[in-house]
C-alpha cells in the first residue's frame, strides 16, 4: 500500500506541543521531536482493536512483544538478549534521569558530549550529581567525538557516560571505532554506561546502526541501553520505551533508582510498540526514503544560502543548522519573526546553531525553504 507522506494532516485541534506553541500565529513549528505523519495503519488499528475491548486495568508487557524485541535485536545486530535484561519505562529521559540518580554515587558527576538532547545536561543536577560537558571536535568533515577529553575526564570523579547514539541534535551515527575507544576509556576508568540510542531506527544511506553494548561482552557488562518506537513510529504521545541491561547488579540498580516513582507503562503504549515493531517494517522503509529525500532537499536549498550551513545528517529527522555567520544577536527571534520555529541551539549547548525538524510534509519543507530565502533576503 501506498502511504501518502505528503499529505499535510491539520494536528492544530489535537493539543499537540509542537503546534500549540505557535497556535494562532503564522510560525511553522519545526521543534520538538516528533514528525507530522499519521503512524502506521497497523498502529492504528492495533490501538482501535484494544480500545473496542473497553477494559484498561493494570497490564503487563505481552510476552509478544518482548519476543519481538529479542528477535529484532538478534536479526539487527546479532545482539542476543534475554527477556528478563529488558525493562519497559513509559519514557527515555526517565531512564537518563535514573541512570544518574542510581548509578552514581552523591560525589561523582556524569559525563556527556555536547551540543546534545538538553535532558542530558539536565538529568545529573536534577538527582544532585555533578556533569561534566564535553563539547564534540568540529573538524572540517563533521563532528568527531571528543575521545582525547573523554579520556582526560573519565579519570576524574566520574561515573558514567550518557550517550546519545545517534547524536541529537548534531545527526551523527557514531562509527565501529568510536565506539569502540569508548569503551575501553569506560572500561579502564570504571564508567557505567547509559546509551540512548532512540534514533537507532533513523539511519540513512545504507549505514548501519551498532549498539554500544555490543561492541564487547565487556561493554555490554558495564551498559544501561535505552530504545524506543516511539521517535521512528511517531508514537511518542503513547509513553513506551524499554531499557536492556544485561547485567544483573547494574539492572538492579538502574530499577531501584524508580522504584515508587517510575508509573507502569500504558496499555495502549504496549499494543502500539508491538504493532510497531511486529507489522509495519513497509510503513518503515517508506518513510526513510521520504524522510531521505527531505534531507536532501534541505541540504542543498539551506548550503545554497548565505550564512547558512547544514551538517549531514547520518540519523534522525533532525537537521543543525550553523548560522553564526549570519552574526545575529538573537537567532531563535529572528527565524520566529520570519515565520520559522525552530529549537534554539543553546538549549542543546551551541547557541550559533538552530536545530530544525524536516519530519514534514515535502511542502511544508519548501514552504521552509521559501520563508529562509525571504528572511535572508535571497531573491
Ligand atoms: C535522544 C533523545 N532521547 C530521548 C528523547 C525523548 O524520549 P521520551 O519522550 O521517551 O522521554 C528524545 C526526544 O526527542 C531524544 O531525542
Amino acid at each position: 500500500m501506498k502511504i501518502d507522506f505528503d499529505r499535510v494532516i491539520d494536528r492544530s485541534a489535537s493539543h499537540c506541543t509542537k503546534f500549540e506553541k505557535y497556535a494562532g500565529q503564522d510560525i511553522l513549528p519545526l521543534w520538538v521531536a516528533d514528525m507530522d505523519f499519521q503512524s502506521p495503519i497497523a498502529v492504528i488499528e492495533a490501538l482501535q482493536r484494544r480500545v473496542e475491548h473497553g477494559v484498561f486495568g493494570y497490564t503487563l508487557p505481552p510476552p509478544a512483544l518482548i519476543d519481538v524485541i529479542i528477535e529484532r535485536l538478534q536479526r539487527l545486530y546479532q545482539w542476543r538478549v534475554e527477556a528478563e535484561d529488558i525493562f519497559f519505562m513509559p519514557g527515555v529521559v526517565s531512564g537518563l534521569n535514573m541512570a544518574c540518580r542510581g548509578l552514581l554515587e552523591q560525589h561523582q558527576a556524569a559525563i556527556t558530549a555536547t551540543p546534545v538532547y538538553y535532558p542530558f545536561l539536565d538529568a545529573p543536577s536534577l538527582q544532585q550529581r555533578q556533569l561534566i560537558s564535553l563539547p564534540v571536535d568540529k573538524r572540517a568533515d563533521g563532528f568527531h567525538y571528543p575521545l582525547e577529553a573523554l579520556a582526560e575526564q573519565a579519570a576524574g570523579n566520574a561515573g558514567l557516560l550518557m550517550l546519545c547514539h545517534p547524536f541529537n541534535p548534531i545527526g551523527r551515527l557514531l562509527d565501529r571505532a568510536e565506539l569502540t575507544e569508548i569503551a575501553a576509556i569506560c572500561e579502564r576508568e570504571n564508567l557505567w554506561i547509559c546509551s540512548d540510542e532512540v534514533h537507532c531506527d533513523l539511519v540513512f544511506d545504507g549505514r548501519q546502526h551498532i549498539p554500544l553494548a555490543t561492541i564487547s561482552p565487556a561493554a555490554a557488562m558495564r551498559t544501561v541501553t535505552l530504545m524506543a518506537p516511539s521517535k521512528t513510529f511517531n508514537i511518542a504521545g503513547l509513553g513506551g520505551s524499554f531499557a536492556i541491561i544485561q547485567n544483573p547488579e547494574l539492572r538492579a540498580r538502574f530499577k531501584a533508582a524508580g522504584e515508587g516513582i517510575l508509573p507502569n507503562v500504558n496499555l495502549l503504549a504496549y499494543e502500539a510498540m508491538l504493532a510497531a515493531y511486529r507489522d509495519s517494517a513497509d510503513w518503515h522503509e517508506s518513510l526513510m526514503t521520504y524522510l531521505q529525500g527531505n534531507r536532501d532537499y534541505l541540504y542543498s536549498a539551506l548550503n545554497a544560502l548565505p550564512g547558512v550551513t547544514m551538517h549531514k545528517v547520518e540519523a534522525t529527522y533532525l537537521a543543525w543548522l550553523d548560522v553564526s555567520a549570519l552574526g545575529l544577536n538573537n537567532p531563535p527571534g529572528f527565524f520566529e519573526s520570519h515565520g520559522l520555529g525552530m529549537s534554539p541551539g543553546a538549549q542543546f549547548g551551541d547557541g550559533d546553531y538552530m536545530r530544525l525538524n524536516f519530519g514534514c510534509p515535502r511542502s511544508v519543507l519548501e514552504e521552509t525553504v521559501a520563508r529562509f530565502r525571504r528572511a535572508l533576503k535571497v531573491s
